[in-house]
């Protein structure tokens, strides 16, 4: 069970730079696990990666394995905290996303789509070093009602009930910033009013579930 854990956030994690969301060693995933989380290894190339690279993360922050964690594991950890929808976490730097998040810029309710991370904006947190207990502080406030913020100067950041839907949340994010710089290259998008978002919102609810 742990195995085939370990090996789908490898697999994940490969797919992250396989389909151009991330590059190199940059980004971490993580899932839920026992009283803390499995996640991925500090700059390690997620190609090369073996299962008795992931490390086991424990809830007082202690961690098991023979790799160091990941920089970012204090978010990853305040994440599983702090909310209990979440069951995997996936950060990334994707151009787009953080294009935006270089601005300092939220993605608004430019698309209905915007909907799919939870409300009405997707929030960019403010900037703090990587790998502090700052920048965990930041974005578990940037997620509050949401599953995916933007981190200033940095990346994106996405919380799922599986690795697939962090994964595909990622994706829908990344094409969402897309879009909106080229509203921002050609001037301004119209944004949708709150009413319109909360219905969308209510429509999402059980809509994507079998
Ligand atoms: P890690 O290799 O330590 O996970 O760091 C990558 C990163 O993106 C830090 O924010």
């Amino acid at each position: 069970m742990t195995d085939s854990t370990r090996k789908t956030l490898i697999d994940t994690a490969i797919e992250m730079n396989r389909c151009g969301l991330n590059q190199g060693t940059a980004g971490n995933i993580s899932i839920r696990f026992e009283d803390g989380m499995l996640i991925t290894p500090a700059a390690m190339e997620y190609s090369g990666l073996e299962p008795d690279d992931i490390v086991f993360v424990h809830g007082d922050g202690n961690s098991t394995g023979r790799c160091r964690p990941s920089s970012e594991w204090r978010f990853h950890l305040d994440i599983y905290r702090n909310r209990p929808d979440a069951r995997a976490v996936l950060h990334a730097h994707p151009a787009h996303s953080t294009a935006l998040a270089c601005m300092h810029e939220p993605i608004p309710a430019f698309h209905y789509m915007v909907a799919i991370a939870g409300g009405r904006n997707i929030r960019c947190a403010p900037y703090a070093t990587f790998g502090t207990q700052e920048l965990s502080d930041l974005v578990v406030a940037a997620l509050s009602g949401r599953k995916a913020c933007l981190m200033a100067n940095h990346g994106l950041l996405c919380l799922e009930k599986d690795l697939g839907a962090a994964l595909a949340l990622a994706i829908e994010v990344e094409q969402l910033a897309k879009t909106y710089l080229h509203c921002l290259g050609m001037g301004r998008a119209v944004i949708l009013e709150d009413a319109e978002m909360a219905r969308v919102i209510r429509k999402f609810e059980g809509y994507r579930e079998p």
